[in-house]
């Protein structure tokens, strides 16, 4: 059973700059809420408590005004600092000791996720003791995003990093699941064209070893990118369009944590007092009236 996660939150961010340049993007609004929140909600949402961000050197203060350590949402934070963009893999590395000898997820914190599905789905692949669990989705554009080539049983046959011709729709999205061997697999790659450790690299290495399972974000679901500003104004559009309907958010750390039953009310009002007269706000007070 997975119980810890690694949120990687850091990158240039460059395909957004000169927005990026002073702020790292996962800090930028998506909607109504810090990038950051959405894929922190997602671990919330899978029952993981246990999480480390790393973050650009430099920037751990400015992350901690929003999500510090000491919060309200009954969960457990640390932070950790990535000296330049090295790869995903490199979130292992860095996370060795966090991880100790736990199997964990990891998520790129720029990566959206929804659906009425989902939970269940990520709660049901959280249990394993050996191997490694990918999630796809398709989409129209694959060459921008590791690519799964699958056979009629659904078993991975290749997995490619952003083929110039993909032959298959199914993207590998940006949450992982990883039994405790993720340590020592990530510390033997080699860095790729680009300079970096690549995810695909080291997804092969189980695949290899016949370790490798796929799971499905279906066309019920969504899984958005926020790479560059207009898909960051699209999935801006999407949230804004789903929570002006149902009145609900997306993505909201306190009611998760509530739900699940980590905080009560009292951590609820704390945190109408940290965020001050907003919407947010607003919306936490429905929660406990
Ligand atoms: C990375 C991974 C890619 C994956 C994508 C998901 O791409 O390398 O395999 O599909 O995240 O967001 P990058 O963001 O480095 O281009």
């Amino acid at each position: 059973m997975i119980k810890k996660g690694i949120i990687l939150a850091g990158g240039l961010g460059q395909r957004m700059s000169p927005i990026t340049k002073a702020v790292n993007k996962q800090l930028l609004p998506l909607y109504d809420k810090p990038l950051i929140f959405y894929p922190l909600s997602i671990l919330m949402l899978a029952n993981i408590k246990n999480i480390l961000i790393i973050v650009n050197k430099g920037q751990l203060n400015t992350f901690r005004k929003i999500l510090p350590e000491k919060n309200n949402l009954g969960i457990k934070i640390q932070y950790a600092e990535q000296k330049k963009p090295r790869g995903l893999p490199d979130a292992f590395i860095i996370g060795k000791k966090f991880i100790e000898k736990d199997n964990v997820a990891l998520v790129l914190g720029d990566n959206f996720f929804y659906g009425q599905s989902l939970t269940k789905n990520l709660k049901k692949n959280l249990i394993f003791s050996k191997g490694a669990r990918i999630f796809l989705h398709p989409v129209k554009n694959p060459q921008r995003y590791g690519v799964a080539y699958l056979n009629k049983k659904k078993k991975i046959l290749k997995l490619l990093e952003k083929p110039n011709k993909p032959k298959s729709n199914l993207a590998v999205t940006g949450i992982y699941f990883f039994d405790n061997k993720v340590v020592e697999f990530s510390k033997k790659l080699k860095a790729s064209k680009r300079g970096e450790l690549e995810i695909i690299d080291l997804l092969n290495i189980y695949k290899k070893k016949n370790n490798l399972k796929a799971e499905f974000i279906g066309r019920g679901g969504a899984w958005l990118d926020t790479g560059n500003v207009k898909d960051y104004y699209d999935a801006s559009n999407f949230i804004s369009t789903i929570e002006n309907r149902q009145g609900l958010k997306i993505a909201c750390l306190e009611e998760i944590a509530f739900n699940n039953g980590w905080i009560s009310k009292n951590e609820i009002k704390s945190s109408i007092n940290f965020y001050g007269n907003c919407d947010y706000s607003k919306y936490l007070k429905t929660l406990i009236n």
